[in-house]
């Protein structure tokens, strides 16, 4: 090298050594190497000038410098030798220009003499190449192309020409190669190119070496660090964990329970990997329930969940990266039922008002039970109240029909207020209840009942037409028009009279009213029944007997049947003379169309021809000698009996009664004159022999049918000891047909007067004015029960036998 250096320097020299002798007295000029060592010879300045040696230093030989630069080369007076006197660098005299010439002058005194020396400053390659920076940073985009160059700095070298940066070389690598390309003004740069395609994902860092070589011999090299960072391109979607979640969700859950949790990843960085979630199929009725972090991915409750709303629930979410690469993922909810709803009871139909005759096991009703539940929470058990005549029974699926279990009473109970209580079979079971409300429908079951079994009214006779006499009332427990009762005499004849003649009846109110003025003596006791009727359709009725009693009043005198009160037929007794005392000479017959105390007759002689022969019976009527007859009485005696009720006031008749005391009715020339007297035709006198045949005949018949009946019965007491026929032609005519029987009993007819009517009180009075006693009544007590005197009651055996029978 040193050598090289030497030869060098020998050639510059050797030249301008040349050039020297050319410009024998003009400058000189000298070419060296830079950095050449203090002291080494540049050439002999004083030779190639030809200057004389010995007197350079008398002539104070010395080089000058342009300006005050440095000094950097020295002459040797001795020699003349122009020597480096500093350390000269080509780069710094001239940095980058490509001739570097260092001027100096060697000045010479005496005389004096200026000498222009040019020394060229050879290069030599003492400069490495150079970056600027140690470490070159490159951000590239994972997303740039093949062929994509990227410009790297420029290296620099001082030296120049040959020296200067010659080549650059990069490290092997797979993804870039590297360019040298040329500037216009000659220069060279580098460039990376992309020959591979980066991933950020799989290197997210390069490191690469750039070496810069310049032409020098040997060559100088320097190299730069370049640190390629891959820019990340949002090349990855996010990715899900899972294709689908599911998740259960008990219903009713609370606000902010967390249902589910999504996550989805992305293989970019920063904002290309930052996953946001949002819902991206969902229905209205799920936007209302969840909602969704769109940072974390947690899925949480809003709403209230209700499972009978909706079971199960698909949600799709989406997530995505800064840049808007998406995915999906789908989440299926399944809500878990809990017993939250009671069951819910529907009336379906209800035949309401239900009749009261219905028969047991009438379908009054449908009932449909429901739970919006599932599984067991909507198992139901339906009950129904206890003490009610019905029942539930199951039918299809969730329907009962209430039936009845027994007959209904719309009079007992008019509505039914029917529990009944749906349980389901959750835990806790929830159960609800409903109250039916149903109505039992009237039916006219029930006729009017009268509120006695019979009614007995007493009226006065000769009342006033019009008058009240009696009412009747009758309940009908019915309802409304089937409860209505109207009264009505049912039609009947009463002695030839129409009902409708005699009595009529307030339909409302069942008051009787007499039509007409009743006479006792006509009606003493009557029938009628009453008809109690609903307004039913059809009607019910009932009816009762109403017995009318016709009170007795004292307007009726005594009537006098023996003998003819006016004495028009001649009515004379026989009084046999040998008829000891108190035999039975005859008997007046008297009866009274009233009853009671009304007809309780009494007799006395008030005028008699011998006052004391005869007497009369003060009740029997019955004339009786007093005494024996002698043969002074008189033949004819007359007596005025005088008949007396005992009403009050009371009311009396007289009569007379002619007795002829003689053996042989032919001995009585008297009566002649008494036919005559009482102006009686011979009819007359042949219908009283009739008559008192007739009576005599009926007379003994009597006598021995009661001695039979009497021998019978034992009963002493009702001995038949006188008896006085009567005509019938006598008898009132309106006792007629007072039972009917006028034809067979013609010789009771007094008897009937008086027991007809009111029995009673009549035929007590009658016993008791016969006897003196009251064992009558007993007979009554024996034959008839106390409740129902009239009715079932048999005639007592022991007719009475008033007045006729003593
Ligand atoms: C049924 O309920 C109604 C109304 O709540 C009430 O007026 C009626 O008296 C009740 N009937 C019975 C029989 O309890
Ligand atoms: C009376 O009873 C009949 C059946 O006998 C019934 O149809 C009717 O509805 C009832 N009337 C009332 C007012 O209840
Ligand atoms: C009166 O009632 C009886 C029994 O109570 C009955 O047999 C009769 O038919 C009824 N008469 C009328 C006309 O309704």
């Amino acid at each position: 090298m040193e050598y090289q250096i030497h030869l060098m320097n020998f050639c510059v020299w050797l030249c301008l050594s040349i050039f020297i002798v050319q410009s024998a007295y003009g400058d000189v000029s000298y070419s060296i190497p830079e950095e050449l060592k203090r002291g080494s010879v540049i050439g002999n300045v004083a030779k190639d000038i030809g200057l004389d040696l010995k007197r350079l230093s008398s002539r104070k030989a010395r080089i000058d410098t342009e300006g005050n630069s440095r000094h950097l080369v020295d002459i040797n007076l001795r020699t003349g030798e122009l020597l480096v006197a500093d350390r000269i660098d080509r780069e710094e005299l001239c940095s980058e220009k490509l001739s570097c010439v260092l001027n100096v002058e060697l000045m010479l005194e005496n005389p004096l003499e200026l000498h222009r020396i040019l020394i060229q400053i050879m290069d030599i390659n003492d400069n490495s190449p150079l970056f600027t920076k140690d470490v070159i940073s490159l951000e590239i985009g994972e997303h740039a192309i093949k062929g994509a160059a990227f410009r790297v700095d420029v290296a620099n070298d001082a030296d120049i020409g040959q020296n200067s940066i010659q080549t650059y070389a990069l490290e092997a690598n797979e993804h870039f190669v590297l360019a040298v390309r040329t500037k216009n003004d000659g220069g060279k740069y580098s460039e990376l190119v992309l020959d591979k395609e980066l991933d950020r994902e799989k290197e997210e860092a390069l490191t690469l070496i750039l070496t810069a070589i310049d032409g020098g011999a040997p060559p100088r090299s320097g190299s730069v660090t370049i640190l390629i960072s891959v820019l990340d391109a949002n090349d990855n979607a996010p990715v899900f964990a899972q294709e689908m979640y599911t998740a259960s969700l008990l219903e009713n859950s609370p606000t902010d329970t967390v249902v589910t949790k999504v996550s989805a990843t992305d293989a970019d960085a920063g904002a290309n990997g930052e996953v946001t979630y949002e819902f991206s199929r969902i229905s209205e009725k799920a936007r209302k329930l969840f909602t969704l972090n769109e940072k974390s991915g947690e899925i949480k409750v809003i709403g209230s969940v209700d499972f009978e709303d909706e079971s199960k629930y698909e949600i799709h979410v989406q997530g995505k990266d800064g840049t808007g690469l998406t995915s999906d993922t789908k989440i299926s909810i399944e809500i878990i039922d809990v017993n939250d709803n009671a069951p819910v009871i529907y009336l379906k139909s209800l035949n309401n008002p239900v009749p009261e005759n219905a028969p047991q096991g009438t379908e009054v009703g449908i009932i449909n039970v429901q739970d919006r539940d599932s599984d067991s929470n909507r198992l139901i058990r339906c009950t129904i109240q206890q003490g009610v005549p019905f029942k539930l029974v199951p039918s299809i699926k969730n329907y009962f029909s209430l039936l009845t279990t027994g007959e209904l009473d719309r009079e007992l109970v008019t509505d039914y207020n029917i529990t009944i209580t749906a349980t389901d079979e959750g835990s806790p079971p929830l159960s609800s209840s409903k109250v039916v409300h149903l109505s039992v429908a009237d039916v006219n079951d029930n006729p009017p009942v009268f509120s006695k079994q019979t009614y007995i009214a007493h009226v006065t006779e000769n009342n006033t037409q019009g008058s009240s006499v009696a009412s009747v009332t009758a309940t009908d427990h019915d309802w409304r028009q089937n409860g209505t009762v109207i009264y009505s005499l049912l039609p009947g004849e009463v002695n030839g009279f129409p009902v409708s003649a005699l009595l009529s009846i307030n339909g409302d109110t069942g008051v009787i009213h007499a039509v007409r003025s009743f006479d006792y003596e006509q009606f003493k006791e009557f029938k009628v029944k009453v008809l109690a009727r609903d307004n039913g359709s059809p009607p019910l009725s009932s009816n009762v007997t109403v017995s009318i009693h016709v009170v007795d009043v004292n307007d009726n005198s005594p009537q006098i049947l023996y003998p003819s009160p006016d004495g028009s037929s001649v009515m004379t007794e026989l009084v046999p003379r040998a008829a000891p005392a108190a035999s039975l000479v005859s008997k007046v017959i008297a009866v009274d169309a009233d009853s009671g105390q009304n007809a309780w007759l009494s007799y006395s002689i008030i005028k008699a021809t011998d006052p004391g022969l005869f007497t009369i019976g003060v009740h029997s009527g019955e004339i009786r000698t007093q005494r024996d007859i002698s043969e002074s009485d008189a033949i004819k005696q007359d007596l005025i009996v005088a008949v007396k009720d005992n009403g009050q006031p009371s009311l009396s008749v007289t009569c007379t009664m002619y007795l002829v005391i003689s053996d042989n009715l032919a001995d009585i020339p008297e009566l002649k004159d008494r036919s005559h007297e009482d102006n009686s035709s011979k009819l007359t006198t042949y219908l009283i022999i009739a008559l008192v045949s007739v009576s005599t005949f009926f007379l003994t018949f009597m006598i021995i049918a009661l001695a039979v009946r009497f021998c019978h019965r034992r009963k002493p007491r009702l001995l038949f000891d006188g008896a006085v026929a009567i005509p019938t032609a006598y008898l009132p005519p309106n006792y007629a047909d007072v039972d009917g029987t006028m034809t067979l009993r013609s010789g009771y007819n007094y008897d009937a007067y008086l027991t007809t009517g009111s029995r009673t009180s009549d035929f007590k009075f009658v016993q008791s004015y016969n006897d003196g006693t009251l064992l009558a009544d007993r007979t009554m007590s024996k034959s008839c029960t106390a409740d129902e005197p009239f009715g079932p009651c048999e005639e007592p055996e022991t007719l009475p036998q008033p007045n006729l029978c003593k």
